[in-house]
């Protein structure tokens, strides 16, 4: 019996995100095993990325709602990721807000990553309202899932400069160099045990890898 930290992914686009996880785990850097891959969208390269890594992969119909998922979609793909045994839900791109009756089935063990330094900028396309508020510094932050968007308790964020030739492509891209830098290493502290939830504050017990504020600059 394979008894490694077992994650399930969800995800509605490309999943460069997945990519970065799968392959830390799979280089030992992050000590689980992506037991399964889920997604909204039919053709999402997400799904494809994980076939090819020989993960297993399903599209569940989102049903008539944009943002949400409606019951009983909600409750098949709590079904699927309870099926697949997994210990943390790991948000990387999905598009639809979780609503309460997943949340519980999961308590504490929903993570997401959002492009922004968080509180700043909720929402969709964070680089952009970055970009459009003229911040000169931004970032990704990866928090645990609470009821509200993009509001849960922090546990590592990355910050990234804003440059004054930055179009939103260019600062998305470098966002999401960071982002795959960012989640592997809170994953692992996760499934390590590493981190304790004090009210509001994610104490990182190890100290070793606290979250740090690095500067992306380049690649681009
Ligand atoms: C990331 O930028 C993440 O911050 C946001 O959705 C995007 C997903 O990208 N939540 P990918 O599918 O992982 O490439």
């Amino acid at each position: 019996m394979n008894t490694k930290f077992r994650l399930g992914v969800l995800g509605s686009g490309k999943g460069s995100n997945f990519v970065a996880i799968a392959d830390a785990c799979a280089a030992g850097r992050v000590p689980a095993q992506v037991a399964l891959v889920l997604s909204d969208v039919e053709n999402a390269g997400i799904l494809e990325q994980a076939r090819a890594r020989g993960i297993p992969a399903r599209y569940i119909p989102p049903g008539p709602f944009r943002t949400k998922l409606d019951p009983d979609t909600e409750r098949a793909y709590v079904q699927a990721l309870k099926d697949a045994a997994v210990d943390l839900v790991v948000l990387a791109g999905f598009m639809r807000v979780l609503k309460s009756e997943f949340l519980n089935a999961f308590p504490g063990r929903i993570v997401n990553i959002h492009p922004s330094l968080l509180p700043a900028f909720p929402g969709l396309e964070a680089w952009k309202q970055a970009l459009e508020h003229g911040v000169k510094v931004t970032g990704c932050t990866v928090h645990f899932v609470d009821a509200g968007v993009d509001t849960g308790p922090i546990i590592g964020q990355i910050a990234v400069p804003v440059l004054e030739d930055d179009t939103p492509e260019t600062l998305h891209r470098r966002i999401q160099l960071a982002e795959h830098e960012l989640y592997p290493k809170c994953i692992a502290a996760i499934a390590r045990g590493e981190l304790e939830l004090r009210g509001r504050r994610v104490v990182w017990r190890s100290g070793g890898i606290a979250p740090e504020l690095r500067y992306l600059v380049g690649s681009r």
